[in-house]
């Protein structure tokens, strides 16, 4: 049995999303995992690990991108996305992909199995990122590759905000009792759960080489107010609507779709952008002054 390890914020949260993860009527984990395969640049007949692969928004472009000399392991803690990819994958008939149930934490492949290894809003979910990095060293050739994404929330004032639906307007329904009690949902809401400014030199300590980091927005597109309001319950963020008391769900949802409503286009859609991190690292090439990681 996998031992589930994600930030306490999130524990069992992907489970009561994934059936509608990612499914329909907003853009968002698709185009930002198509970018971080782009950034990645992996080869045919490469072999890829997608850390938190949910329901498959990288691990499909990557088994794509490696062709069918290539395989792409899928893994995830959570039962109900591996579940859902594994039935979209043969449902698809792709070949080159195997999806398992895995902690990525300490994700237990041979030494030196992979060409790169990727996460897109997965991997700075982990509790202890400086052992990942460790661990994911350890798992890559020589020159292979470590792509990740997170949100970047790094200009943003407080709480965060998906465009017009503002992360702290949900959260400020939620009892000052719940926040004291639930301290990683309290760092959740105020965003500073996932830090992003120590991750370029964990990368270095845990060996890495040619760490880059850069910002890109998404735009993201949502198909309707309401769908996008919704859409903001059935990923991560499912975590702080459900600590917002029943009786009032119902009123910050309506207040927040009219919100969304004033800011939509003309055709009736709402854009927005929303900054991605996107950080790329290296391990050293074989004989380029002793690999750390034999
Ligand atoms: C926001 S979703 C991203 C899914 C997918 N990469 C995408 O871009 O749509 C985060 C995923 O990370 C998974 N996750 C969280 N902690 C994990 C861990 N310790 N090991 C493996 N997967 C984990 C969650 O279950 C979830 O499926």
């Amino acid at each position: 049995m996998v031992q589930t390890r994600t930030k306490g914020a999130f524990d069992g949260v992907f489970d009561k999303v994934a059936g509608e993860y990612d499914t329909e009527g907003v853009l968002f984990f698709k185009p930002v995992a198509e970018r971080l395969v782009t950034h990645l640049g992996v080869e045919e007949g490469g072999q890829v690990l997608d850390v938190g692969c949910g329901r498959g928004a990288v691990t499909f472009p990557l088994a794509a991108a490696v062709g069918p000399k290539g395989l792409v392991f899928g893994i995830d803690v959570s039962v109900g996305m591996v579940e859902a990819l594994g039935a979209s994958v043969k449902a698809a008939g792709v070949r080159n992909i195997q999806v398992r149930l895995m902690d990525g934490q300490d994700p237990a492949f041979a030494p030196q199995d992979f060409d790169a290894i990727t996460g897109s809003m997965s991997i700075v979910m982990l509790p202890d990122l400086a052992s990942a990095f460790r661990n994911y060293a350890h798992l890559l050739k020589p020159g292979g590759t470590l792509a990740f994404t997170a949100p970047d929330t790094r200009n943003q004032v407080g709480a965060w905000k998906s465009g017009p639906v503002d992360i702290g307007r949900i959260a400020a329904e939620i009892p000052e009792e719940v926040l004291r009690s639930h301290p990683m949902l309290a760092r959740l809401v105020n965003g500073d759960l996932l830090d992003l400014s120590a991750v370029a030199g964990l990368l270095a300590e845990a060996g890495f080489v040619d760490v880059a980091e850069h910002r890109e927005e998404v735009t993201v597109v949502a198909d309707t107010p309401h769908g996008l309001v919704r859409w903001t319950q059935r990923h991560g963020m499912r975590a702080v609507w459900d600590a917002v008391p029943q009786d009032r769900r119902a009123v910050v949802e309506q207040a927040l779709i009219a919100e969304a409503t004033a800011q939509a286009d003309a055709d009736g859609k709402v854009r927005f952008g929303f900054p991605v991190a996107y950080f790329v690292a290296h391990t050293p090439q074989a004989g380029a002054g002793g690999c750390p990681f034999a």
